[in-house]
């Protein structure tokens, strides 16, 4: 899709629709939508006299102009409150009008960068929240889906940005540019998790990373089941034991910093294609979500391929240990006890907590590759799901500083984050009366102690945890989710990597 931005009068344009705004509570808009309003010999005014209007939240009303503008439709879209507004709601509220006009066929649309007037918001961050929202909004995935009799008609093909004031065009434009990237990494990421697990394999998730390598000019390596032997990836290898897909353990490499070695972060992200459980298989019912149980990998690498052209000033290992959990004839036992490439012994005490043990032989990895800091992003536990709902991914981790910056990043990209504790007195849940520890720890705290057993190989190395159980995939169309996976992840990761570049302490 097009997105174009251009300075102009948006009540001349010939499209399909013109897409206007309304804070909730105003009577008298001003602006585009007061100019439209003009137009309209005060449609707009009289609809919110009539209380048909009201500005609420994701509101759209369908005015039809009749001969009295070049374009036939004009949309009102409600902004909710102005305060509280933020770079989110706009993406929210494009998300949602993008899917209106669409619905209506229209496939050449016009409107203005919402809040950059009296809303408050830099005219580029605005630019990027209505280029975010936009394309994450009319996201699809019908891969596998002959035409349906309630699909729209048409793609919508064309946006048209239009801004008054010469000044902010330049600005917008470049917001827009960078939206579009983190958008497009974020679709990769959801397209990559939207795959069934008969497609989206260990194999094949290896190959889209080294698609996005090659376009993109990074380093790309993979790493076999004889190679992680190699290196006593015992964790990992206990997992990939009970599937005959064979397991990747995917290495990306952006190097923005090439003089400067020690500014580096690792990256890491969940790569369970599927999750059965294993020998302590899981219940039927849902089950197949658990193709969505290699999102973690998949923001990592679709975050990889945003950064190879934002090119931050730092250097980043992703890091996406890939492969299914299965339950087949040389499948791990509860009970089993491995040890992991830093050379901790685990016991195996539910071979369903697979995620924590591939992330431990990830991590292995990266410190031995030297690296400062440790992310990883993971649909870890279902206890994540129980604490903080389908709205907020956890973060937890050993390094406070690290933590803010990952909240700070989460906040900066709309994704909603809230730190669970890891105090040490957590500790004893993992403990094993037979290895150095075991991979569960009870019911109690579960997103916890899932976290509190990763720490056990990230030991003094910063490291900060995301949990996205609960928010990599939603069931319902809202704001610029689509119903799916969601992408959660791509973008906070990004901005995270941003940040640390520009004040690395
Ligand atoms: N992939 C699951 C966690 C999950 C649950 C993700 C729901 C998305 C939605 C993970 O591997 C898992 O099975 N965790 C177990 C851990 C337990 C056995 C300690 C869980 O949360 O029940
Ligand atoms: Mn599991
Ligand atoms: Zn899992």
């Amino acid at each position: 899709m097009e997105l174009k931005v251009i300075t102009g009068d948006i009540t001349t344009l010939e499209v399909g629709a013109i897409i206007v705004n309304l804070f909730e509570g105003v009577k008298q808009p001003g602006g585009a939508t007061g100019a439209v309003d003009a137009a309209l010999d005060g449609a707009i005014t009289g609809l919110i006299e009539d209380g048909e209007v009201t500005g609420k939240r994701s509101e759209m009303t369908l005015i039809h102009t009749l001969g009295k503008m070049s374009t036939p439709r004009v949309v009102v879209a409600g902004l909710g409150k102005q305060e509280g507004f933020s770079a989110d709601r706009i993406r929210q509220v494009m998300g949602e009008a993008g899917r209106f006009i669409r619905k209506l066929g229209v496939r050449r649309a016009a409107t203005i960068a919402h809040g950059a007037g009296i809303g408050g918001i830099e005219p580029s961050t605005s630019g990027q929240a209505m280029a975010e929202g936009t394309l994450l909004g009319l996201y699809t995935f019908r891969r596998y889906r002959s035409k349906q009799e309630d699909d729209p008609e048409h793609e919508v093909e064309e946006l048209q940005i239009v801004e008054r004031d010469s000044a902010k065009t330049a600005l917008i434009k470049q917001g827009v540019d960078r939206g579009r990237v983190l958008a497009e990494a974020t679709i990769f990421a959801r397209d990559m998790s939207n795959e069934p697990a008969n497609v989206m394999n260990p194999t094949e998730m290896a190959e889209r990373a080294r698609q996005v390598a090659k376009e993109t000019g990074m380093e790309f390596e993979v790493l076999d089941r004889p190679q992680m032997a190699e290196l006593g990836m015992g964790a990992l290898l206990a997992v990939a034991a009970g599937s005959d897909q064979p397991p990747k353990l995917i290495v990306l490499r952006y190097n923005g910093d090439p003089d400067n070695e020690e500014n580096n972060i690792a990256l890491c992200g969940k790569g369970i294609t599927f999750d059965s459980g294993g020998i302590s298989i899981k219940p039927a019912a849902g089950m197949g979500e658990m193709k969505g149980d290699m999102s973690g990998g998949a923001a990592v690498i679709g975050a990889m391929s945003a950064i190879a052209q934002l090119k931050p000033k730092i250097n980043i290992m992703a890091l996406v240990p890939a492969t299914e959990n299965l339950s087949g004839g040389s499948a791990t036992r509860p009970g089993d006890v491995v040890r992991a490439m830093t050379g901790k012994s685990i016991e195996i005490e539910n071979t369903d907590a697979e995620g924590r043990l591939v992330l431990a032989d990830a991590i292995g990895y990266a410190r031995k590759h030297g690296r400062r800091r440790l992310v990883d992003v993971a649909t870890l536990t279902g206890a994540a799901v129980v604490a903080l709902g389908r709205i907020t991914s956890a973060v937890m981790g050993n390094d406070q500083p690290l933590i803010d910056r990952v909240l700070k990043a989460g906040e900066a990209a709309g994704e909603r984050m809230w730190q669970l504790p890891l105090f040490e007195e957590y500790k004893e849940l993992n403990r094993s009366k037979v290895a150095d520890v075991k991979n569960t720890g009870g019911r109690d705290a579960g997103a916890i102690t899932g976290a509190q057993f990763i720490s056990e190989f990230a030991e003094e190395v910063p490291w900060a945890h995301v949990d996205i159980a609960g928010t990599a995939r939603t069931s319902k169309n809202s704001g610029y989710l689509v119903t799916g996976s969601t992408g959660v992840g791509v973008r906070t990761l990004v901005c995270l990597v941003e940040d640390l570049a520009v004040s690395p302490e």
